[in-house]
């Protein structure tokens, strides 16, 4: 299998020291960080000191420019090892970015080589209680008085909200004008009016803080504003069209997981006086879960190869891998539970830890649903309209 002919030199290199990484210095935390609902901590600082946060950001900001694919086969590496550390890595260009899409020259030097090197941690907050996939319904307000915007309002389910030291935070100036009086702010979380509010106990992705955020009034400078009044919706899609894909790669690194653990246990497991593996009906299997995970594949570099070549528009395929990706590694994982039977119940198994952690890729940064949602008005639009 020759999974690799079509990228770069560079891309090659960085995906390996990315495997070799998170096989040696990520995976042994994963199983703890999982039982324990620890953070990472050791894991990130690996990941940093090889100097994979600084992927996504441009050299003249102290990064290494690689782009999204890059950071796509990164973010499977490490969520093939643990799928927690996986989504705070991601979490850092889902915080960052909308300072390098829609930030002022001076907004992105005081903040993305900080991000850059990791020594400054991001996160990016548009939920809400009552605010889910209906984001434009989010109602934080952001009131301008002179020189400040007072913010007020709570959010849920950030991520790496508790570590972060700037949040991207999406407050409405105006709630009856929905998505066109989103405006996204940078706020900084030593902020007076701040605070960190309850963190979340989950499913899966356990060692991954989720936490919500609460501003009571909470002064943010203007100059912190990122985008214009109103333009914080866009601000906020945008993002995600970029990010999307790298959680379909998340998605896609827990599924290879799962499949190597599958395909490596029905080799070795004997019932009838020999391997499952010689079985047909485990055989089908883990040729179906092979699919899924190779037209996962497929589709997640493709989205990302179209940000790296300046396609805006591509919130269609960005939306559909990882909407495939998140619903195969549900099935992969669950498959692969399956292949392990009793033992793949039991925590002595990795299988069960990774079928916990799909489960999310399927919610977060948009439900699959709304990933139907986005393709099918994508699909009509570029229909334009006529039948047949
Ligand atoms: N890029 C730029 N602009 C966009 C856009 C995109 N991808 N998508 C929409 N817009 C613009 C639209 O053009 C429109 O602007 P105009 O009126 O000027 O044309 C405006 O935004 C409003 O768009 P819609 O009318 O489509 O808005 P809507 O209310 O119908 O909602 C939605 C659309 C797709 C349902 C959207 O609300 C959505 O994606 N919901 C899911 C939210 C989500 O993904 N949340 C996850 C949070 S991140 C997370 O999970 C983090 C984590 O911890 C890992």
């Amino acid at each position: 299998m020759n999974d690799a002919f079509d990228l770069t030199d560079e891309q090659r290199m960085i995906r390996d020291l990315a495997r070799k990484l998170a096989r040696d210095r990520v995976a042994p935390h994963a199983a703890h960080v999982d039982e324990t609902e620890t953070y990472p901590e050791e894991s990130i600082r690996a990941l940093v000191e090889a100097g994979l946060y600084a992927i996504w950001v441009p050299e003249e900001y102290g990064g290494s420019d690689m782009g999204c694919l890059a950071l796509s086969l990164v973010a499977e590496e490490i969520a093939w090892a643990c799928a927690a550390t996986g989504t705070q890595y991601v979490g850092q260009p889902l915080g960052g970015l909308p300072i390098l899409l829609w930030g002022t020259e001076a907004q992105k030097k005081k903040y993305l080589p900080r991000l850059a090197t990791g020594d400054l941690l991001a996160a990016y907050s548009l939920s809400e209680p009552g605010a889910g996939s209906d984001a434009a319904g989010l109602k934080t307000t952001a009131v301008r008085r002179g020189d400040h915007y007072v913010l007020n309002g709570s959010k849920q389910w950030c991520t790496n909200g508790d570590h972060a030291g700037v949040i991207t935070v999406f407050a409405t100036v105006d709630p009856s004008r929905r998505a066109k009086g989103i405006t996204a702010f940078l706020v900084e979380t030593d902020t007076p009016g701040f605070s960190v509010g309850k963190k979340e106990k989950k499913m899966g992705i356990r060692g991954s803080p989720t936490v919500a955020l609460h501003f009571s009034d909470c002064a943010i400078p203007v100059e912190q504003r990122l985008g214009a009044e109103g333009e914080g919706f866009k601000i906020a899609m945008s993002t995600l069209d970029i990010t999307r894909p790298a959680t379909g790669a998340l998605a896609l690194g827990i599924a290879q997981a799962a499949l190597d653990a599958a395909t490596g246990y029905a080799r070795e497991r004997q019932q009838f006086g020999q391997p499952i593996a010689a079985f047909q009906g485990i055989q089908f299997m883990l040729a179906d879960m092979a699919m899924l995970v190779h037209s996962s594949r497929l589709m997640v570099h493709h989205a990302a190869r179209q940000v790296d070549m300046g396609i805006r528009n591509n919130t269609y395929e960005a939306s559909m891998a990882k909407c495939w990706a998140a619903d195969a590694a549900m099935k992969v994982t669950t498959d692969a539970v399956q292949v392990f039977g009793g033992y793949g119940y039991t925590r002595e198994f990795p299988v069960e830890r990774f079928m916990r952690d799909a489960k999310i890729m399927q919610i977060f940064e948009g439900t699959n649903q709304i990933q139907r949602l986005v393709i099918s008005r994508e699909l009509l639009a570029r229909h334009g309209g006529g039948a047949g």
